[in-house]
């Protein structure tokens, strides 16, 4: 591998200086955004909610999170902002914490239900982030650990959590399946895990009952009482020594919430050790990941070298090019992050058909070594103009987007810039699902860009105009069509917005991706590859070897 030069100066000219400390402001801004977000979602619950739980003697969901993870293991967070500004405003995270994390030296998948957030009911979005929990579950083989302490479906909206396919009957549709995979399923009930809550344990492998706080049943009393007449008290219909002496639905009794998790992490002990060691003894950057913060313009549309943010993430700031003189807006080449091979594919402007054949190219040849790829977006779109269409840039758009769907290897994207356009699909954005999806701070997400799209839609009424023979419309109506669009734009294209709807696993500190990215290898090589050669469906490819 070859050393990356760099052209950052961090004693630079003062001429230079103030635009890069413009620079560094503007992500610090937006990075004091993200960490207010994160704040809030974290600690901003109610008194009463508050009153209520350490009434039960329970311990939190972050606090059985914490115990549950080795001491000083790193916790991946996935969806930390999940229904931000959702709802009422209150339903921090979705209603639970989920990630990846390590217990007793194995790589897991951990859920726990926030009771403090509406009694840990299930929104909409709470369902849209357990599935997606499950998938990185299933697509990276890893053991799945729920903390369940939820009244079930969030009742004002059941129409919307209850009946569709990605729906709450996909929970434990998945969970069966994830069974039949032979993904281990550990489940602790730590308060009272009502209707669908009740199904969470009821589907995974081997239940821990907390006795007093945890119970399990189809209905509570109330609607027992209701519905039978029938009058019973919660540890007689669904309490742990029920549910360990009398029922057999629950496997272990344990006192309270320490020992559950004591239990369970024995349990997790017992699982068998998996994932894939580094190829390498991992070696920090060359440079300093912190001076990202003066290099990156905070503007997608502001050109730079993305080679000065490879040089900030990958072991050594040592990167092989692949074509380093062909198709030169997209970079390609091969590096080692935390010690693990991997293939990077990174934009330096918008993809012109060399730089999509070139790509397709680089794909082609990870898939048959099975490297994993990282992908660097930064990417306005695929170049539009007469010239391109006539050199075939749509069908060699379409090589590269096939390229990426199809390959088998583990994929992982960082948007570090801008996310738009048919960019967003070639350069593997959530619908060609990267194992992992992170997002920066000032990262933008959108088909267009506001101003592109108001100037369409002006587009569109001046030529229905001309065909019914009136003029263009006037400054003040092409003002009333852009200013809403950009609006639109605004609001909805940036990354709180984007990571609110779960469109990415979460917002992660520029100068982390490294970690982040490390973190995401090592989880994801917990899956076998498929036997080498990696295989193209019958009939597809671009190159042959
Ligand atoms: N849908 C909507 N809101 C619910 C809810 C549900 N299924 N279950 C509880 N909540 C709300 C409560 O209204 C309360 O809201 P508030 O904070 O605005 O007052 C909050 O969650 C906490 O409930 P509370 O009963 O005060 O807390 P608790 O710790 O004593 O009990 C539950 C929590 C979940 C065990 C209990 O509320 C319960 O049994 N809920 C009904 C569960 C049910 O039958 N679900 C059927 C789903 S298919």
């Amino acid at each position: 591998m070859r050393p990356l030069p760099s052209a950052f100066d961090p004693d630079s000219s003062p001429t230079a200086a103030p635009r890069l400390a413009e620079r560094k402001a503007g992500h610090e801004a937006a990075l004091a955004s993200v960490r207010e977000a994160l704040d809030e979602a974290a600690n901003a619950r109610s008194e009463k909610a508050i009153a209520r739980h350490r009434e039960q003697n329970k311990r939190t969901a972050k606090e059985r999170i914490d115990l549950l993870l080795d001491p000083g293991a790193p916790f991946l967070e996935i969806g930390a902002l999940a229904a931000r500004g959702m709802y009422d405003g209150g339903v921090h995270k979705a209603g639970s914490i989920g990630g990846v994390g390590v217990i007793e030296g194995r790589t897991c998948v951990i859920q726990a239900n926030d009771a403090m957030v509406k009694g840990g009911t299930i929104y909409p979005m709470g369902v849209k982030k357990t599935l997606r929990l499950q998938a990185i579950a299933m697509e990276n083989r890893l053991p799945f650990v729920s903390l369940v302490d939820s009244g079930g479906a969030y009742l004002p909206l059941q129409s919307e959590v209850f009946p569709d396919i990605d729906d709450g009957g996909r929970i434990f549709y998945n969970q069966a399946r994830m069974s039949k995979m032979g993904i281990p399923q550990l489940c602790a009930v730590m308060g009272l895990c009502t209707a669908g809550a009740a199904y969470i344990p009821a589907m995974s492998d081997e239940v821990v009952h907390v006795r007093g706080t945890g119970a399990i049943f189809l209905a509570g009393p109330p609607l027992v009482r209701a519905a039978t007449g029938e009058d019973v008290t919660t540890e007689e219909l669904g309490g742990a020594v029920l549910h360990t002496h009398v029922s057999g639905v629950s496997d272990y009794l344990a006192e309270n919430d320490d020992d559950a998790i004591d239990i369970l992490r024995r349990r997790v002990a017992c699982l068998p050790q998996q994932g894939a060691p580094p190829a390498r003894a991992p070696r920090a950057p060359r440079y300093d990941p912190h001076e990202l913060y003066s290099i990156v313009p905070t503007e997608p549309h502001v050109p730079y070298d993305i080679r000065e943010v490879i040089a900030r993430i990958v072991d050594g700031s040592e990167f092989e090019e692949f074509q380093a003189n062909y198709g030169p807006t997209m970079v390609c080449g091969w590096a080692y992050i935390h010690g693990y091979l991997v293939g990077v594919l990174a934009n330096n402007g918008p993809i012109f058909s060399e730089s999509a054949l070139k790509a397709t190219h680089f794909i082609e040849l990870c898939e048959k070594r099975g490297t994993p790829l990282v992908f660097l977006q930064n990417v306005a779109g695929f170049i539009v103009g007469k010239a391109y269409e006539r050199g075939g840039i749509t069908k060699h758009g379409q090589q590269m987007v096939a390229a990426v769907a199809t390959c088998t290897v583990p994929k992982f994207t960082v948007i570090v810039g801008g996310s738009f356009g048919a960019g967003n699909y070639a350069m593997c954005g959530r619908a060609y699902s990267p194992r992992f999806l992170w997002m920066w701070p000032t990262a933008q997400i959108a088909v267009m860009g506001g101003e592109q799209a108001g100037r369409v839609l002006i587009d569109v009424q001046n030529t229905q105009r001309a065909r019914a023979g009136l003029g263009p419309i006037s400054p003040e109506e092409e003002a009333m069509i852009l200013e809403p669009v950009r609006a639109n734009t605004r609001a909805e294209g940036n990354a709180l917005h984007a990571t609110a709807n779960l469109w990415d696993d979460g917002i992660i500190e520029p100068h982390r991706t490294r970690d982040v990215l490390g973190l995401s290898l090592a989880a994801a090589l917990h899956a076998p590859l498929p036997d080498p050669p990696h295989g193209w469906p019958q009939g597809f490819s671009t190159f042959r070897f």
